[in-house]
């Protein structure tokens, strides 16, 4: 479960969220991240589309879609039916943890504390979600927690956007962040695909 979360992390400094509520954006949206040097996208379980463009998305090449906002056993196998590669969650839960791994679907759990990082690495996760970012302390937060439990490595998210996202990404407990900034709902409902591209590659930096 880690090794391939780690694995999908490792391949950009930022993952995007993404809300989707146009099945038709799908496809376009995947390729202009993709074409920007974002390959790793987290489609949030939010809308009632959300399904349906994981399934358009994961035909994409080059891209990796994984399902965000994952709640109940029940999303954990609707999201690894429709194609999703890897699971996101705010927090974690026993029966949450157990539908991921009896659907082999490597999951990044949510944590905010010192006591649930430690409960999540007691399980063998040691890549985790640090959500809500910003409201949780942000980055001098993650600092701290990295120092009595530097082998816990994270992707915070909540609250990340350009300007900080450098102050999580030079701490050494952070492999990537996730955010929603390279995805603006005005640009999609637009159709502007190169202005999403150019955002994803200074997201990329
Ligand atoms: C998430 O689901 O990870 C966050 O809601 C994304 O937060 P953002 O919209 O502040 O980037």
């Amino acid at each position: 479960q880690s090794k391939a979360a780690h694995d999908i992390a490792g391949r950009a400094p930022v993952i995007p969220v993404l809300v989707l509520d146009d099945e038709a954006q799908a496809r376009p949206l995947a390729e202009a991240l993709v074409a920007g040097g974002l390959p790793a996208l987290e489609v949030t379980l939010r809308t009632p589309q959300a399904l349906d463009c994981i399934r358009a998305m994961a035909e994409v090449q080059g891209g990796i879609v994984g399902a965000g906002t994952l709640l109940t056993p029940a999303d954990v196998k609707a999201a690894k039916a429709a194609g999703a590669r890897f699971g996101v969650s705010p927090g974690a839960t026993d029966r949450l943890i157990q539908a991921c791994i009896d659907e082999d679907l490597p999951l990044l759990p949510g944590v905010a504390t010192a006591t649930e990082a430690m409960v999540l690495l007691e399980r063998g996760y040691d890549l985790l979600k640090f959500f809500p970012a910003e409201a949780s302390g942000g980055a001098p937060a993650l600092r701290a927690i990295g120092a009595p439990i530097p082998q816990v490595s994270f992707c915070p998210t909540g609250g990340v956007s350009l300007k900080n996202k450098d102050d999580y990404l030079s701490l050494p407990n952070v492999v990537c962040v996730g955010g929603s900034w390279v995805a603006p709902a005005d640009r999609m409902a637009a159709g502007d695909w190169a202005g999403i591209e150019a955002l994803a590659r200074e997201a990329r930096g």
